[in-house]
């Protein structure tokens, strides 16, 4: 329990108009429940109506608990609007949060920084792709993704050439650039990551879906993957794997927390698929699950994400 002191008036954001609007209604709910359990004045705020911009700026909040997934909250344009009212809040700022969102921009920074991560073609709408280069760059099984959607919407597996256009066109329905990336097998390792300026990384979780790849369905729905921790990989590619997850957090000079996706192949290479700078937070969700298993509760991992938000 928290003093009166430490009690702090804390706005929650959710809902939202993106893609992920259910799944953040959800994990607002929980967030605002553990920091209520902890003893803070929460405050719900659904961003989907822009009257809550008036909310915030009139509302005396301490801080502010972004709790939305993709684009209008995970990709930097509520950080921008809380830099200009001078609210604190959890998690990354801009930057880090527009680049970490775009697909195409953070495979350039983990490149640079010489972070392995699938080889990979780039379509542009208007351009007309050329399939049998792709093909023949990447191989015949792909995966085709819209580079600024999250929760694997508008995302597929093509196994062969024949199904690419198609799953190129559903991925144009989602954004104007289409990522098309190298299939690569190996357990899906995810890694939690928190802290600011000495970040820690959590232990490895390793997500076994139901279905081919983890999916929406996988993601959301109870039972459809479990969750392993830490991830059934040798010592060395368990380390490897935060050490991935700690240096793209520092690469995109992430904050408060970040989860990166992983596969790790049969003999132990790492690569990186993505860095989520709002992951999941509902208390049964990835980053949430293995903090549990580092011995952090689900409504303290709370309150350290607030403290680490008033910190800066
Ligand atoms: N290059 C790849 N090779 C194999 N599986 C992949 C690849 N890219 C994505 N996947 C599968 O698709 C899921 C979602 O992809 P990801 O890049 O994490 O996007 P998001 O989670 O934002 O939808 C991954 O968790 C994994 O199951
Ligand atoms: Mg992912």
């Amino acid at each position: 329990m928290t003093s009166g002191a430490d009690k702090l008036s804390v706005a929650v954001l959710r809902g939202g108009t993106s893609a992920e609007r259910e799944v953040s209604l959800n994990t607002g709910e929980q967030v605002s429940r553990a920091l209520g359990e902890r003893g803070h004045a929460v405050t719900c705020l659904d961003t989907a109506d822009l009257v809550f911009i008036e909310a915030l700026r009139t509302g005396g909040f301490d801080v502010v608990f972004i709790c939305l997934h993709g684009r209008f909250g995970e990709d930097g344009t509520v950080q921008g609007l809380l830099e200009l009212l001078g609210l604190p809040y959890v998690g990354s700022g801009v930057l880090a949060s527009a680049l970490a969102m775009d697909k195409v921009m953070s495979k350039h920074i983990f490149r640079a920084e010489g972070i392995r991560t699938p080889d990979s073609v780039v379509l542009r709408a208007g351009e007309t792709p050329d399939f049998g280069a792709i093909v023949s760059r990447l191989g015949e099984k792909v995966v085709v993704k819209p580079v600024s959607e999250g929760s694997s919407v508008g995302m597929s597996i093509v196994h062969e050439p024949a199904e690419l256009p198609d799953a190129v066109s559903l991925a144009f329905e989602h954004d104007r650039t289409v990522l098309v990336e190298a299939f690569v097998a190996g357990a899906e390792v995810t890694v939690g990551v928190v802290g600011n300026n000495d970040p820690v990384a959590l232990p490895t979780l390793e997500v076994v879906p139901e279905h081919e790849f983890y999916d929406y369905e996988s993601k959301y729905v109870p039972g459809m993957s479990a969750h392993i921790i830490p991830a059934r990989v040798s010592e060395e590619a368990r380390a490897e794997c935060q050490r991935v997850a700690l240096h793209a957090h520092r690469a995109l000079d992430c904050r408060g927390m970040s989860r990166a996706d992983t596969i790790v192949t049969a003999t132990g290479e790492v690569y990186l698929l993505e860095v989520n700078t709002i992951p999941g937070m509902t208390s049964t969700s990835l980053l949430p699950d293995a903090a549990r298993a580092a011995g952090i509760e689900f409504p303290e991992l709370c309150e350290r994400l607030v403290r680490l938000a008033l910190e800066r």
